[in-house]
């Protein structure tokens, strides 16, 4: 059984409602606050750093490892995709498509997107979808079908430039047709569907590496009504695995969300289940919280097509963010998920 709760009090008198409870001006307010705590806004500096110590040669190797092993097991063999990014400074109009044989040669600034890597703030609000006792583990898919989406995100100390290790990552998102599994809320899905909040799919953390790094099996979200497509992270620095596999934590040092392009978010929403989507669709150049956040920072994923020609075949997506590790804040998580 699950026990949900709702929150009750974040309701203001304006912005924009995405569904009851959920007020995307508080959401922006609170992020801007955040952001004004936090003395590294770019992971700019860091460039150098990470070069130097090696990190960026592991990296590099680690996605070409996972680029090869994810594109041997869709029996695909890989074809040079040429890498057509625009570098412009307001990422929102930035593609963020890479070839999958970039190699050392690549300059880090095009393999980490270092000057435009997004910063999560400690003070953003975790929205009315998180729940905390969440598994860990590395595939998040279960029954829901949509576009493979297999994640690779680092985590890096903003003050240090030094991979943040052992700490746990979680992501939450919605699935094909925009419904996060777990909470039974008006504006999820079906309001009467009371199964719902025994669902723990698409839901997930990972501990980092010595790298900073942690890896997700996931599907590209799907959308819902007054938000554009993103997923949910947040980091929590104290957590303890607890015996049955999951964590239950109520602190973090990190909140945020990451986005994506506009063009593949288009390709993805033409193919079935996302297509069967009723909801309204709300565009990256509509949504408060990604023009708020990509003033500050590139919270978009980096990506590639895993047969290196269509949606269809999965993505691989990277990003990096940089965190605070000496703030922590205290979420409200909207229940806490107790099995199926
Ligand atoms: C990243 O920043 C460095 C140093 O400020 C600069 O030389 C380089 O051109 C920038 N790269 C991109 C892709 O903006
Ligand atoms: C998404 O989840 C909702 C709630 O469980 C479900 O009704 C819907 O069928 C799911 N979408 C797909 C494509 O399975
Ligand atoms: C992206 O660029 C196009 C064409 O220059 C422009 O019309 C649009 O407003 C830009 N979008 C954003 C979000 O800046
Ligand atoms: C895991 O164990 C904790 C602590 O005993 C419990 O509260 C939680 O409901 C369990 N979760 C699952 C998914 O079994």
């Amino acid at each position: 059984m699950r026990f949900v709760t709702f929150l009750a009090g974040v309701l203001a008198t304006t912005g924009v409602f995405a569904h009851p409870g959920h007020d995307i001006a508080q959401e922006i307010a609170e992020r801007k606050a955040g952001l004004q705590m936090v003395s590294h806004r770019s992971l700019d500096h860091c460039t150098e750093v990470i070069k130097r110590s090696g990190l960026e040669a592991r990296l590099v190797a680690r996605r070409n490892e996972l680029a090869d092993r994810l594109i041997k097991k869709r029996g695909l063999v890989g074809k040079t995709h040429l890498f057509t990014a625009q570098k412009r400074a307001d990422p929102i109009n930035t593609s963020h498509k890479f070839s999958y044989n970039w190699n050392l040669d690549t300059p880090a600034s095009v393999i980490f997107a270092s000057n435009r890597s997004c910063i999560l703030s400690p003070e953003v609000t975790e929205g009315p979808y998180y729940l905390t006792g969440e598994y860990i583990r590395e595939d998040l898919v279960e029954n829901q079908a949509g576009v493979d989406l297999y994640m690779d995100i680092l985590v890096l100390d903003t003050k240090t430039c030094k991979p943040v290790p052992n700490v746990y990552v979680e992501i939450w998102q919605t699935n094909s047709t925009g419904v996060y599994g777990g909470v039974i809320a008006q504006g999820n899905g079906n309001f009467a569907d009371k199964t719902n909040n025994k669902k723990s799919w698409l839901r997930g953390a990972q501990k980092t590496t010595e790298d900073g790094v942690v890896s997700f099996g996931t599907l590209f979200p799907g959308h819902y009504t007054g938000r554009t497509t993103h997923t949910h992270v947040m980091v929590h620095p104290n957590a303890v695995a607890l015996a049955n596999g999951t964590i239950k934590d109520t602190t973090a040092s990190h909140v945020g969300q990451f986005f994506f392009d506009q063009d593949l978010i288009t390709l993805v929403e033409k193919q079935s289940p996302y297509s069967t989507n009723k909801q309204a669709l709300t565009t990256n150049a509509k949504d408060g919280i990604l023009q708020q956040s990509s003033k500050s920072g590139d919270p978009f994923i980096n990506y590639i097509y895993l047969n290196g020609k269509d949606v269809m075949g999965g993505l691989l997506g990277w990003i990096s963010f940089g965190i605070d590790t000496s703030l922590t804040k205290t979420v409200r998580p909207a229940g806490q998920f107790t099995g199926h």
